[in-house]
Formats: C-alpha cells, structure tokens, sequence
C-alpha cells in the first residue's frame, strides 16, 4: 500500500505572530479560505490509499475537524506528546505502516501546484522507493536560502546532502551547478527508512520504537517522549544515507517557512509592495516606510513584527526567547 504521512507537528515559530502554538500556519485559512493541511490532504490523496497524520495533543482537534469537512475517514491519527523533530515523528508513522508500504512523507504547510508536473514527479518518486530507494524532491534554487537542505546531485543520483548551511555555503551552492533545494517531502518503503534510522541513530530508534510499542491508540506518552533525543530526519537520515535519490520538481512549490518565503509567494501573486521593496501583512490600516528598504511588517491582534527580509530566518530565535520569558 502506499500511504500518506502528513507531517503537523511543528510550530511554524519563524513565522510568529501570525502562526502560533494554538493555531500554527498550517491551519490559517488564509489561501483561499484553505488552510495548507487541507491542501496537502486533498494534493496527495490521488496518489495514496491512505493517510497517517502525525500530530500534537495541542493540534489534533484541529487536524480532526478538517479530516471530517474533508470526510476521509479511514486514517491513522498519530498524536506526539511533546515534538521531538521530524525523525522520531516518521518513525512513529514507520511503525504503525507495514515494513512493505510506500510512505509519501510531506508536510503540511508547503504551497505548492499540483497538475502533470506534480504528478509525474510522485510517480517516478513511487517506482525509486519500490527499488529500495529514499527519494527526496529537488527543487531549482533561486537564492541562498539557509534554512533549506541542499542536494549536490547528478541526475537522480545523489552525491551529497547538506542540510542548513551557512550563508557563505549556501551562497557556493547557488553558483556551483549541480546542486537543489531539498523539498523537504519524501518517498520511501517503511522498513527501508526505519533500516537507515537504526543505523545512523540507534538511540533515537530505541527510544522512539520503545514510545512506540506503549504508545495507546497512537497517542503517545510524554515520560518516554521525552526520552527520544529531537533530531531532524535531514541531519539523521539524508545526510548520512547512501540509498538517497532525487527526483526533480518541476511544479510550483514553496515553503511558507519563512517570512521572506511568504513576501516572495505574495510578490509573485501580485501582492503590493512599494518601491524600496517593503510590504505589509495583516493590516487594513494605510501604512508609510520611509528610509527603510525590504522590511515586512506583520500585524495580529496583538501584536507587531518589523523584520528585514534577509533577517527572516531570526524569526525563530525571537520566538524561543518570547517563550522563554513568558
Ligand atoms: N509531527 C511532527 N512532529 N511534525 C513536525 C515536528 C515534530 O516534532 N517538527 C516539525 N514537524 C513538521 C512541520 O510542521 C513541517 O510540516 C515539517 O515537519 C518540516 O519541519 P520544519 O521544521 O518546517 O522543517 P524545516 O522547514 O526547518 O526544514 C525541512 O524542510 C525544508 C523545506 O521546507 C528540511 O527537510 C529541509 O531540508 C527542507 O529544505
Ligand atoms: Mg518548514
């Protein structure tokens, strides 16, 4: 079978305040009356025969009423006590699939269009993964974004995978030829990933399949949670890998992951921005920037963010420290 994981588990911290713990991005209706999750359900049901959702205790009534409005009723509902990062959260999908299935991993903020191009890439992705394969989504880079994974590749071999370079890195990689954006989606066979896992992360496997065989109708339990060490399947996983493939994206993809992502999205939608480059969310009030160029300011009920384009990725060390001293 080939199942659908639908990963919802995060934050969205980079992009504070208009994404929060109570109601992260990926919930806004803000596409179209949309929200991203409903998007990426609807996206990838065609290709899949069912779903696994990979939650939080915080999100799952969330993700369940757009399940219902959507009516899909035959899915595994996986809730986290506590996120550990997206390795231990594929595991835990891993191990409610059979070892035989093919899992199409995806997030659930990404905007992207689907149509032929979108189609033909999860086809090809599905006949690497029955190979044996971890296929990842190559996307052409337009920047040096840092808070990406890179893909040095030849064709749909792959020679290596950084995750989040720095920016004097990431800059080489944009010059050099050969390299792309990792998608951040994923296609794989569950005993294949779970395989790699162990091998370059046995303490996360351990402890992740331990929470897994107590968890209680997929819900897992906070104490042996917190046991599982919080690790990206990027760093885990693709950078470590030699069973990586990578399948050229074609389709219209972005990730709403940062506020520069969100400005070029709107920019490129027709969204105003005035002539030094600077652009407002959220507010209907008429707002001036003078001396200042690329900066956002977001608005929310309560609160105010003014961000320099190229400092979007500080988002999130904002919201750690906002955390923190609440
Ligand atoms: N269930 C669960 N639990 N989901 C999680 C957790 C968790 O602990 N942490 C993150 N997620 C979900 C997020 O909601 C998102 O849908 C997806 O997993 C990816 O996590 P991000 O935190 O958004 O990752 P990233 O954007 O920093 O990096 C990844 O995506 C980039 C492209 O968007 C990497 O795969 C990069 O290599 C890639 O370029
Ligand atoms: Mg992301």
């Amino acid at each position: 079978m080939i199942k659908h994981v639908l990963l919802s588990g995060g934050v969205g911290s980079r992009l504070w305040p208009l994404s929060r713990q109570s109601s992260p991005k990926q919930y806004l209706e803000v596409f179209g009356g949309q929200s991203l999750f409903e998007l990426a359900v609807s996206r990838n049901a065609p290709f899949t025969d069912n779903l696994i959702v990979v939650g939080n205790t915080d999100n799952q009534q969330l993700s369940l009423s757009i399940l219902e409005k959507l009516e899909v009723k035959a899915f595994t509902n996986i809730v986290e006590a506590t996120p550990r990062n997206t390795a231990p959260a594929i595991a835990f999908a891993a191990f409610a699939a059979d070892p035989d299935d093919i899992l199409l991993v995806t997030p659930a903020d990404h905007i992207i269009r689907e149509g032929a191009a979108y189609e033909a890439a999860i086809k090809r992705a599905i006949e690497l993964a029955a190979e044996g394969a971890i296929v990842t989504f190559g996307i052409k880079p337009t920047r040096p974004e840092t808070g990406y994974g890179y893909i040095q590749h030849e064709a749909e071999k792959v020679i290596a995978f950084r995750e989040k370079p720095d920016l004097k890195t990431a800059k080489q990689f944009l010059l050099s030829e050969g390299f792309l954006w990792n998608s951040g989606m994923f296609c794989f066979q569950a005993k294949v990933f779970l395989e790699e896992l162990q091998k370059f992360e046995p303490k996360v496997y351990l402890a992740a399949s331990h929470a897994w065989e107590r968890a209680i109708d997929g819900n897992l339990a906070l104490d042996l949670s917190m046991e599982i060490p919080s690790i990206s399947v990027d760093f885990a996983v693709m950078e470590r890998s030699d069973k990586i493939k990578v399948v050229g994206a074609e389709f219209d993809w972005s990730d709403m992951g940062s506020f520069e992502a969100v400005y070029d999205y709107l920019k490129a939608s027709g969204y105003p921005v005035d002539e030094n480059g600077n652009m407002q969310i959220g507010s209907t009030k008429h707002i001036s920037f003078v001396g200042v160029k690329d900066c956002i300011l977001v608005t929310t009920d309560d609160a105010f963010l003014v961000v320099s384009k190229s400092a979007s990725q500080k988002v999130k060390g904002l919201y750690e420290s906002l955390q923190k001293n609440n």
